[in-house]
């Protein structure tokens, strides 16, 4: 075991958050150190895999106040106004900025980067680099970050505590994957960037590194989780594989059709179509297949995607990876025929409680990306919101945690915690028992799928929080079969399925409080919104070993909550 000190900052994370912050961190103080620990290699991380791009009043008839005002309705109000002011303000700094560092941006004749539209979006304002923009903006991001000399990186480093006093954080635990060694490492200011959560359900376009660690991590060391019932699912996703077929798509022009060849979206959102948002369209879609509207696919009840009208040149110029993904996995050409697709979970409005600044209530902790809530997207995201979310408060970020370390001084591990946590780990390496945790998974994943998806009830959750409890009992007899820490992805698995099931449990006692329907939040047994006792954040926090909830007042600025109409 290693005791690495001399951090100023360490980043838990090395997707597009996570690298944003570590990139203005250096560059506001080039004399500080700044670690980031990833599991994966940066350029592996889920942010490579966004597509359809990333939002930003750009033209003249858009402005940061109709971008706010199109984000706040998309929340169903549920969204901290300032907080959506804040960003919205930002957004278009952020394209500038990749802009000049040579993010390859798809452009118009006249060479203005173009805009797309997207769902629930008034003006065009989704900025691109074809249906790659994730990986784009991640090249983009990384290439910067070799400029940094300041910035080293742990690659396939897994943290699995983070430490703190009574100053607040003091650094984290973490094993370096490919050789099994340990090390604790402190810091002034530590930044959760690990991303969200979506592989505690079966059907997701989220790759196999989402299962919540940082989340969870920063739960047991006592910040509150917001908003954690809001679950996006996104409308088109492959079936079986969840892969994203993206929304860019419809923005291009491409119909949404039931087996009646009707475009159903008209019974639904008559104005918006397939430009609404994907709560609502994704419950469209599961409304059909409930109907028998849906289409009958070897992969199971689909409707499909037909972008046949748009032909072979548009397709392949702005298209390009989703055509390469139908032919790839579905052996389907969308120039020439229908795409089967299904919704599938996508992203978490929820997360760490973050101000503005990205700061939580515990001292030198900070929180972006996806892992964090600053309350940008109460109760439903926009897509193309979420790329800008990481820019923008990846920003902001690097800012506070330049700020705090000229104030903080390094602090020192508490050398029993790291002792402890050495020992936790030797504990479940030893354990003995006969629980598959394969199984635990699976059934993790549907117990999620049926009581926390699209549609819930009273029932259903109470019989999924009966259901994940067990499962946190059955994990406790897990056998890890190798038996040292080298290259252990049993351990690391199981230590994901632990942050997991933990994170579920979150999910599912802030749906059953909050019984009301409201964006990707709909309650079969209270299909309305209720302003009068829902207007407001759920938070989730330990105490005594127990969580907690308290509820905290939504902030309004300039849009007082209204019918939500498209
Ligand atoms: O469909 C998409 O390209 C997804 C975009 C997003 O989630 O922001």
């Amino acid at each position: 075991m290693e005791i690495i000190s001399g951090f100023d900052i360490v980043i838990v994370g090395g997707g597009a958050a996570g690298l944003r912050a570590a990139i203005e961190a250096a560059e506001q103080n080039p004399k500080s150190r700044i670690a980031i620990v990833s599991k994966v290699h940066p350029i592996r991380s889920h942010s490579v895999a966004a597509e359809g791009g990333t939002a930003a009043a750009m033209l003249p008839d858009d402005s940061p106040d109709i971008h706010a005002e199109d984000t706040i309705k998309g929340s169903d109000w549920l969204a901290d106004q300032d907080a959506v002011e804040f960003f919205t303000n930002k957004c278009k700094d952020e394209i500038l900025t990749l802009d000049k560092w040579g993010c390859p941006w798809s452009r118009n004749e006249d060479g203005h980067v173009h805009v797309r539209p997207f769902g629930g979006m008034n003006r065009h304002r989704t900025v691109h680099a074809a249906d790659k923009t994730g990986f784009f903006i991640m090249h983009t991001l990384f290439e910067r970050t070799l400029l940094h000399e300041n910035i080293q990186r742990f690659d396939e480093w897994f943290a699995t505590k983070l430490f703190t006093d009574e100053s607040g954080v003091t650094g984290i635990f973490a094993l370096d994957l490919k050789n099994g060694k340990t090390a604790a490492i402190s810091a002034k200011v530590v930044i959760i960037a690990t991303g969200g959560l979506g592989r505690i359900y079966r059907h997701t376009t989220n790759s196999a590194i989402k299962t919540g660690d940082g989340i969870a991590l920063a739960l047991r060391e006592g910040t509150s989780l917001k908003d954690m019932e809001f679950v996006q699912f996104h409308p088109t996703s492959m079936p079986k594989t969840g892969m994203l077929i993206t929304e860019a798509a419809r923005g291009e022009g491409g119909y949404l059709i039931n087996n009646k060849n009707e475009r159903f979206l008209r019974d639904y959102i008559p104005e918006s179509m397939e430009m609404g948002p994907r709560d609502i369209i994704s419950r469209a879609i599961y409304k059909e297949t409930e109907a028998g509207r849906a289409i009958d696919t070897p992969c199971g009840k689909c409707v499909h995607l037909d972008l046949r009208h748009l032909g072979k040149k548009i397709i392949s110029e702005k298209l390009p990876q989703l055509r390469d993904l139908t032919l790839m996995y579905l052996n389907l050409d969308p120039v020439t025929d229908p795409i089967p697709v299904t919704p599938a979970q996508h992203y978490f409005m929820g997360g760490i409680a973050t101000d503005i600044q990205t700061k939580t209530n515990i001292p030198g902790l900070l929180a972006v990306g996806e892992s964090a809530c600053a309350s940008v997207n109460g109760a439903n995201r926009l897509g193309s919101n979420s790329l800008a979310k990481c820019l923008v408060f990846g920003t902001e970020s690097g800012k506070t945690a330049a700020k705090i370390i000229t104030k903080r001084k390094h602090p020192q591990i508490d050398p029993k915690q790291i002792k402890d946590e050495q020992s936790r780990i030797q504990k479940i390496i030893q354990r003995t028992g006969k629980e598959n945790p394969h199984a635990i998974l699976e059934e993790m994943n549907e117990v999620m799928e049926s009581h926390a998806g699209v549609i819930r009830n009273e029932k259903g959750l109470q019989e999924g929080l009966k259901n994940i409890s067990t499962l946190k009992e059955k994990i406790k007899n897990v056998e890890i079969p190798q038996k040292n820490t080298i290259f252990n992805m049993e351990l690391i698995n199981l230590l994901e399925l632990e942050n997991m099931l933990d994170l579920s449990e979150c999910i599912l006692i802030s749906a059953l409080a909050r019984k009301e329907s409201r964006g990707a939040h709909f309650r079969e047994d209270y299909p309305q919104r209720d302003d009068q006792n829902h207007l407001i954040h759920y938070h989730l926090g330990l105490e005594n070993g127990k969580l907690k909830l308290s509820e905290k007042p939504v902030i309004i600025t300039k849009w007082p909550p209204k019918t939500r109409k498209y």
